[in-house]
């Protein structure tokens, strides 16, 4: 079985993802870490000099191998489910966790460093706030949503043990 955490950025997928396949025993992919592994350039530099279609195109192709992994834990970047097709991709792959977080915590995460191009503005708090609404419902679909509010680390990564009936 694969495990795909989707969820918008600074909601913890790809340190919750890492433990997750260590309790698992499972593979880890990041689909960001890898796109910038395969491509020898940093997501900011890809956004910056090739632009974001470029990397949604890269998202879509790296989903449509991901289709021959096992027993993997796929952590993904927090716009992968604007590119329509993306989400039929992810359930092909396994079973996809929402991690579901507040503004408030996000961007305290993302304000962290500057590694997320989209949130370069005057205003990420209001940038956030904007793509966070417009995403929302993108999430929805997830087969489990876990709010991962007032949450520690490991009492996240069991409940989706849980959830799963792994
Ligand atoms: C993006 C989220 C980032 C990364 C890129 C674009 C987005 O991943 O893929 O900066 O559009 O929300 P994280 O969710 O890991 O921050």
């Amino acid at each position: 079985m694969n495990i795909v955490l989707i969820g918008f950025m600074g909601t913890g997928k790809t340190t919750i993802g890492r433990k997750l396949a260590a309790r698992l025993g499972y593979r880890f992919v990041d689909t960001d870490h890898y796109i910038e592994y395969e491509q020898n350039c940093r997501i900011s530099d890809l956004f910056e000099n090739q632009g974001e279609a470029c990397f949604r195109k890269l998202e879509t192709s790296l989903l449509k191998r991901l289709s021959a992994v096992e027993n993997t834990v796929i952590a993904t970047g927090g716009g992968i489910l604007v590119t329509p097709g993306n989400m039929d991709l992810i359930q092909k792959i396994g079973r996809s966790i929402h991690l579901m977080a507040c503004v408030d915590d996000i961007y305290e995460r993302i304000m962290r460093n500057k590694k997320r191009p989209l949130v370069q503005t005057d205003n990420p708090l209001q940038t956030i706030m904007q793509l966070y609404h417009k995403r929302i419902d993108l999430y929805a679909d997830a087969d489990v949503t876990i709010d991962t509010r007032s949450m520690k680390m490991w009492a996240i990564v069991s409940k989706i043990i849980a959830e799963l009936g792994e």
